[in-house]
């Protein structure tokens, strides 16, 4: 696989962001997020247009409402071709509201060979998470820009590798996710012998974080992740990991924070704060961050 995965990295501009440490894990973000990298954007290596790409829906209707979508490609099965992007334009009176509604009608009707993933179409499954006009996302949370006149551009996850078109690689990420043990470890069998019983306010403690759908839009819109993504856990991953070490029933805290405790794992988040922004579910991961260092060092 490694052979044909494609080699390009989208790189992404680093933004400022607000501080969000004040936000509750359940509070739900709806301030407007801004783009990790807008289209045009010169720190971002372009991809070039392909002259021949254009394509339009077969029939477009009289009073047709088009909007164009610069959509990037790459095929593993022609690995001397370079990525590039391909322009498709829609009648959004005839396409769902979604950007994901968009990429199935050009799937379906103008172009198969578009690749890219999705399952449950309401932002439950994780699979579509994308680079849409420079923010990382779910496709089907989404919805197309209105104004006809701005064209978008979808690329896939930055700092990935690509499996096809907008399939990134997440092998990496899921392996990290194992070395986490995301699961409940005890060293006891609970006290009635049938179930892990916790109290409504310990339950509490694990809202903002078991929502996680795992989805990699803040991994992959981390710079610290981006540039030592080896040995640096990430957001998502770390956020996970707090949600264990958070539980009162798991009897493995202590070990949990050990292996966390090195330069690498968890100490090279710098706090940017770009997860937080960008996470489509609302989540905090910076603050699940936060909580882990805190833990540690009083412990
Ligand atoms: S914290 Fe948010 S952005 Fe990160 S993996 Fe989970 S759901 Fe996705
Ligand atoms: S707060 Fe930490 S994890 Fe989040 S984007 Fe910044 S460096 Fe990455
Ligand atoms: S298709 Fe499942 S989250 Fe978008």
């Amino acid at each position: 696989m490694a052979t044909t995965r494609a080699l390009t990295r989208l790189a992404v501009r680093r933004t400022a962001v607000p501080a969000v440490w004040t936000r509750s894990f359940a509070s739900v973000d709806t301030t407007p997020r801004e783009p990790i990298a807008k289209a045009g954007d010169p720190s971002r290596p372009t991809v070039p247009e392909s002259k021949t790409s254009t394509i339009k829906e077969p029939t477009p209707a009289k009073e047709a409402k088009t909007k164009t979508f610069h959509i990037y490609r790459w095929n593993p099965d022609e690995p001397s071709s370079k990525p590039r992007m391909q322009s498709y334009t829609l009648d959004l009176n005839k396409t769902g509201p979604m950007v994901l509604d968009a990429l199935i009608r050009i799937k379906n009707e103008v172009d198969p060979t578009l690749t890219f993933r999705r399952s449950c179409r309401e932002g439950i499954c994780g699979s579509c998470a994308m680079n849409i006009d420079g923010v990382n996302t779910l496709a089907c949370l989404c919805r197309i820009p209105t104004d006809t006149s701005k064209e978008s551009r979808i690329y896939p996850l930055p700092h990935t590798y690509v499996v096809k078109d907008l399939v990134p690689d997440l092998t990496h990420f899921y392996k990290q996710y194992r070395s986490i043990k995301p699961y409940l470890q005890r060293n006891t069998p609970p006290p009635d012998g049938r179930e892990n019983r916790q109290s409504i306010a310990d339950r509490k403690k694990l809202d903002g974080l078991y929502e996680c759908i795992l989805c990699a839009c803040c991994s992959t819109s981390c710079p610290s992740y981006w540039w030592n993504q080896e040995e640096y856990l990430g957001p998502a991953v770390l956020l996970q990991s707090y949600r264990w070490i958070a539980d009162s029933r798991d009897e493995k805290k202590a070990e949990r924070q050990d292996a966390l405790n090195n330069s690498m794992s968890l100490y090279r988040c710098h706090t940017i704060l770009n997860c937080s922004r960008t996470c489509p579910k609302g989540l905090n991961p910076a603050l699940a961050i936060a909580e882990i260092k805190k833990g540690m060092s009083f412990t």
